[in-house]
């Protein structure tokens, strides 16, 4: 199973996304990379907020670097998790038929179905917007490890 991870930037939310998951799927056959769909920040390492956060439950995500997502991605990648409804727009734009389609998925459908929740942009808020965004994850990249040990 590979799984990407979408945000705007890709220094905040999904390279946490990514971090979580990584580390929930260290025996699994699986991979988990991310991506943004802007290009402000490609190269770039995390925002030292995000990498704060990861640190503090044992997460290091200081060695990733923004990238921005491709329809290659499409090619690559089984299952593309978006963070907001935004993210969702944008990469679902981007598919060229219904099997690109068919992989693509707000994050926090994987807790609670068909509610389309967003994991909140933490970039323009304090400390508790990125506390915030790291408890949806843990919690959505528990149902997604569920998932991959189910078969997909
Ligand atoms: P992310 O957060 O999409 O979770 O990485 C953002 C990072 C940067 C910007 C917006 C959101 N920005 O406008 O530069």
């Amino acid at each position: 199973m590979k799984i990407l991870m979408v945000c705007l930037g890709n220094i905040c939310r999904s390279p946490l996304a990514e971090g979580i998951l990584r580390e929930k799927i260290k025996d699994l056959d699986a991979e988990v990379d991310s991506a943004g769909t802007a290009s402000y920040h490609v190269g770039e390492a995390p925002d030292p907020r995000s990498i704060k956060i990861g640190r503090k439950y044992g997460i290091n995500i200081s060695d990733l670097r923004g990238r921005q997502f491709t329809e290659a991605d499409f090619d690559h990648f089984d299952k593309i998790y978006t963070m907001d409804a935004s993210n969702y727009r944008n990469v679902l734009n981007r598919a060229r038929n219904d099997e690109d389609k068919a992989k693509v998925e707000l994050i926090l459908n994987e807790i609670e179905p068909g509610s389309d929740r967003e994991v909140p942009d933490p970039y323009y808020g304090g400390d508790q917007g990125f506390e915030d965004v790291y408890r949806m994850l843990d919690q959505a990249t528990d149902q997604i490890v569920k998932k991959i040990k189910n078969g997909g």
